[in-house]
């Protein structure tokens, strides 16, 4: 069992129909832990950076107009296996195609507006989260609940 952070990104739509609360909420339940978070706005080469493996297709215009239509919330997640737990709490990529349950398959039916970003893989995690905190924007501190959250032989 290996702990890991991931960033995640509530996008301009969780911002602006007000569904913060309840993306954290649903991260805060599953047991994550959050380390790091913060309001910003997604200047051109931000963006541009985080979306570069997109950046020649015919909806990266759009793509851009809308994640810079709002401030957005970065966060960093820790937990067991984080990336990856944190990939099935938030779906696919396409609202209309996720389970429900899932962030998006309960909140999005959209194939762009689709509420939250989050690492696919633990290189891109390690990148984002350089992209997004300083180190002194990053913390460390125990969940009171851990003894509930992990089994005895998950814990560190
Ligand atoms: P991608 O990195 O493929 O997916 P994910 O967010 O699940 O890691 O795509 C990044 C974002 O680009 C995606 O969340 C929404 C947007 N997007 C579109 O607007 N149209 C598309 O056809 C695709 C595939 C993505």
């Amino acid at each position: 069992m290996k702990e890991e952070t991931t960033l995640i990104i509530m996008k301009p739509d969780a911002v602006l129909r007000n569904l913060l609360g309840e993306i954290v909420s649903r991260f805060e339940r599953k047991g994550l832990k959050i380390v790091g978070m913060k309001m910003v706005k997604l200047e051109d080469t931000l963006l541009e950076n985080h979306y570069s493996h997109l950046k020649d297709k015919p909806f990266f215009e759009s793509l851009k107009n809308y994640m810079q239509s709002s401030p957005v919330i970065v966060m960093a997640l820790s937990g067991v296996n984080a990336i990856s737990a944190t990939r099935l709490i938030v779906g696919p990529t396409k609202g209309y195609e996720a389970d429900a349950g899932s962030i998006r398959g309960d909140l999005s039916i959209s194939g762009q507006t689709n509420i939250v970003h989050a690492s696919d893989s633990p290189e891109t995690a390690k990148e984002e989260l350089e992209r997004f905190f300083s180190k002194d924007e990053l913390f460390n501190y125990d969940r009171l609940d851990l003894d509930f959250i992990y089994g005895e032989d998950e814990r560190e």
